[in-house]
């Protein structure tokens, strides 16, 4: 071959040498093939030489072109190796790592309450009932004989929803788990006795309120019952609640819409931290006589008692948690706590 002819694929093969991807590759392909390239150039050159010129040249040329074709190919496979070895290095999985172990999963200290709570009434008889926390203004209020121009109807107080339900009833976020007396007691006959725990909501947050809580509404409907019961159960309920018969009960005169009389629940440890401290637990109260009627039956018949309680309150109690904001920040290092 031509030294000058040589000296092209020897600079063909350092040029590809160096492409390091496919852009840099056709480049450098074009700089020797490609129109302008100089192999073709010399191609063209061929016509001005005399016929057995050419055919030396010719055939030179064509065996300089095969050769840089040759080349091409050859790094072009090498660039595809290349670039499948990075791959695999960088997905590589060490298949010797530790694994990572399996935590077991626990019930939240709230739900861990609930089931306390139902466990507990339960064994006294009460039903467990469940309902809507997107409720009907008038189960919310209305039918608790709660009038229209009662603070709690405030927008500042309760989370309206936007929209009506298919019966175009005003909807919000039932405030209190109250509601749940109208509902069961439509659906059951006296004696009545049922819990309703669940989510409620309030405009409110701060250490001691967050805008979604819980709360279990109590209910007890029949003929010859007194506050006398409501104070033996529910303090029988506290007592097994926190294990310990060392606290003491007192109804404090209050005011529901709902109940009349009313009265907050109020609790005292004798022993521990909190010892000798009235503690508020509940709303309570004999159920209105309007509200006996709006459930369908005859207050000169039926007595009710109801009462409403905080979940995180009494949890806070027994767990010692001085804010109600830990139990929904979902740290794993407190929840965990509450499952060991
Ligand atoms: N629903 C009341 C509240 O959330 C509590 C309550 C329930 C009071 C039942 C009386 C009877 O504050």
């Amino acid at each position: 071959m031509d030294a000058s002819l040589q000296q092209i694929v020897d600079e063909a093969a350092a040029a590809l040498a160096t492409a390091t991807e496919s852009a840099s590759l056709a480049n450098a392909k074009a700089r020797f093939l490609g129109k302008d390239g100089l192999v073709t150039q010399r191609m063209k050159g061929l016509g001005k030489l005399t016929p057995q010129e050419r055919s030396v040249a010719g055939r030179e040329l064509n065996e300089a072109k095969q050769a840089i074709e040759g080349l091409v190919t050859a790094r072009e496979l090498e660039l595809e190796q290349l670039e499948l070895n990075a791959r695999l290095a960088q997905e590589a999985v060490d298949v010797t790592l530790p694994g990572r172990g399996y935590g077991t999963g626990g019930l939240h200290p709230i739900t861990q309450t609930i089931e306390r709570i139902e466990a507990i009434f339960g064994s006294i008889g009460f039903d467990v009932a469940d309902g809507p926390e997107i409720e009907e203004d008038f189960y919310n209020f209305t039918a608790l004989n709660t009038p229209e121009n009662h603070p709690a109807r405030s927008m500042h107080d309760t989370f309206y929803v936007d929209a009506r339900d298919a019966n175009g009833h005003d909807l919000l976020l039932r405030t209190h788990t109250s509601p749940m007396q109208i509902r069961y007691a439509r659906m059951h006959k006296p004696p009545i006795k049922v819990i309703a725990p669940g989510k409620t909501y309030r405009v409110d947050s701060d250490a001691t309120h967050s805008p979604m809580f819980h709360q279990f509404e109590g209910l007890w409907v029949d003929e010859n019952i007194s506050f006398t019961d409501l104070k033996s159960v529910y303090t029988d309920f506290l007592r097994q609640f926190f294990e310990t018969d060392e606290l003491d009960v007192r109804f404090r005169p209050s005011y529901f819409p709902f109940t009349e009389p009313s009265a907050e629940i109020d609790m005292r440890f004798h022993v521990g931290p909190l010892a000798g401290r009235w503690l508020e637990v509940s709303g309570s109260g004999q159920v209105h006589p309007n509200v006996i009627r709006n459930i369908g039956l005859d207050p000169e018949r039926y007595i009710g008692f109801a009462f409403g309680s905080g979940v995180e309150r009494l949890a806070m109690l027994r767990y010692g948690v001085g804010d109600l904001r830990l139990f929904y920040e979902n740290d794993l290092r407190f929840l965990a706590q509450f499952n060991r």
